[in-house]
């Protein structure tokens, strides 16, 4: 066997999220949350699973942890739903749900699997949007607040590393996918980043409710990350990319790590009425609010280039690609003045037009670590496919074990070169419903036997990546 540059402990893991896995949407207690009404709209308009059923966990649960021993897994990450433990969102428990996450975390921990838990991905109980449209209210702080509390309070003495807030840079990019937005808010963008800093100053409350009550917890947000490249070295090109980068990341990072906003997006989004409303003692709640590690989830790079502001193009965020057929997007980025997003003509592509990048992998570690200094978990990373079940029972992913291999040589470059990296997580453990294309676009180890419109019984199936990524974490990353 070949030397392995991982740590002895470093955390194998694989990923998932609440409302992407579990199903048993209205049961046990369970009320909806916002994804609940945002996938149901999906089905009717586009044929995509609702998140009804997805892959049933709530009812495989300690099958899929048998499973995830079986591959060898130290550690999972995976979401608790809010609408499961406080089904209104604020008020009473629920106790079926909050046993279900105690007995997720105590099998998971029976069989030397360490829980990473993430407090809110993308699922907000239903009854706060009906409230006061969730997110865009800043009512949602102290409700989010009295949520973390709990959660962290009840699972804190066997949990000790938490994720705040999953990809706040990407439900800023998509945000009627990630949020329920009403009709009336469509046009009024500047509601994106105000909802953003509205889970600022959740991050740093819960961020400081760890550090409160979990004695040795570590926590951190969960960044949706791509490095942008500039399309040429042409100057104009390389400032549109630097541009980019602050408005896309750093605007994130330099919250989570040095509490302001960064100056040249903040600059950007206030000439264009986008910026935030900041009341007296926001900064001050997000300065405290100190992370011990950076999640990043990281599946592409990104490529940008300069788009002069002559009235040719308006503001626009990002389009989806919703069928899986290469080129079949529906539009990038732009900013005039500041930058526009655009394919990257030196990378292939997932089929959904995801730019496939290890060596992105490897540049965005040294950079946030040269720049925020802290320790850094991969919580998701990961190859979406069609994948065939072929007559026999097998998936043979090849694909994906390619992708996953060169991502982790790139992982093992950056910690070689002294990065610590703490833990590499994978999208996704299982196969689950994607949040934008469905059931059919898979990335997980475990096949899950459904279709979008036939939830059939999700039996599990190992697919090839499964075996590949046992030997992986057997090996401690030397055999790739
Ligand atoms: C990340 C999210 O943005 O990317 C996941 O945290 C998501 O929830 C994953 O599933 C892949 O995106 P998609 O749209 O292909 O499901």
């Amino acid at each position: 066997m070949a030397d392995s540059v991982f740590p002895k402990d470093f955390l194998w893991g694989a990923s998932t999220s609440a409302y992407q896995v579990e199903g048993a949407a209205l049961e046990g207690g369970k009320k909806a949350s916002q994804q609940d009404v945002i996938n149901a709209k999906n089905f009717e308009e586009r044929g995509f699973a609702t998140a009804e059923v997805t892959s049933d966990h709530y009812h495989h649960m300690h099958e899929d942890v048998e499973l995830m021993a079986e591959m060898g897994l130290k550690a999972y990450r995976f979401s608790i739903a809010w609408s499961r433990v406080i089904p209104d969102g604020t008020g009473e428990p629920n106790p079926e749900g909050v046993k279900f996450y105690h007995d997720l975390i105590d099998d998971l921990i029976a069989h030397g699997i360490e829980p990473i838990v993430t407090l809110y991905h993308y699922d907000l109980p239903w009854a706060l949007v009906e409230r006061y449209d969730g997110w865009i209210s800043r009512q949602v702080v102290d409700d989010f607040a009295a949520y973390a509390r709990f959660v962290i309070s009840e699972y804190g003495d066997k949990v000790k590393y938490w994720t705040t807030i999953n990809e706040q840079s990407i439900i800023v990019q998509y945000w009627t996918q990630k949020c329920f937005i009403a009709d009336k808010y469509l046009s009024q963008n500047q509601l994106r980043y105000q909802i953003n800093h509205h889970m600022n100053l959740a991050h740093a409350i819960a961020c400081n409710l760890v550090h409160e009550l979990v004695p040795g917890g570590m926590v951190g947000s969960v960044i949706g990350y791509s490095p942008v490249y500039p399309l040429t070295s042409k100057p104009e090109d390389v400032m549109a990319a630097q541009n980019a980068h602050d408005l896309r990341n750093a605007y994130y990072l330099d919250i989570y790590f040095k509490g302001h906003y960064t100056k040249s997006a903040q600059l950007y989004l206030e000439r264009h009425g986008l910026a935030p409303k900041i009341e007296p003692g926001d900064m001050e709640l997000i300065a405290s609010g100190s992370s011990d590690f950076l999640g990043i989830n990281y599946y592409a790079s990104e490529c940008a280039k300069w788009c002069p502001d002559d009235g040719s193009k308006e503001i626009r965020w990002s389009g989806v690609n919703w069928s899986g057929k290469k080129g079949d997007i529906s539009g990038f980025e732009t900013h005039p003045g500041f930058y526009e997003m655009c394919k990257n003509p030196n990378l292939d592509t997932t089929d959904w037009d995801w730019a496939i990048d290890p060596i992105g992998m490897e540049y965005l570690l040294r950079d946030i670590y040269t720049r925020y200094g802290k320790p850094l978990m991969i919580l998701e990373n990961g190859l979406g496919a069609f994948d065939e079940l072929t007559s026999d029972g097998h998936v043979h992913d090849q694909y994906r074990i390619d992708y996953l291999r060169d991502h982790i040589a790139a992982v093992s470059r950056a910690i070689d070169y002294g990065v610590p990296v703490i833990a590499y997580s994978p999208w996704s453990c299982v196969d689950l419903l994607s949040t934008s294309n469905g059931v059919k676009k898979r990335y997980g180890f475990i096949y899950v036997d459904r279709t979008d419109d036939d939830p059939r019984e999700c039996a599990r199936i190992r697919k090839d990546s499964f075996w590949w990524y046992k030997d992986v974490i057997a090996s401690n990353g030397a055999d790739l």
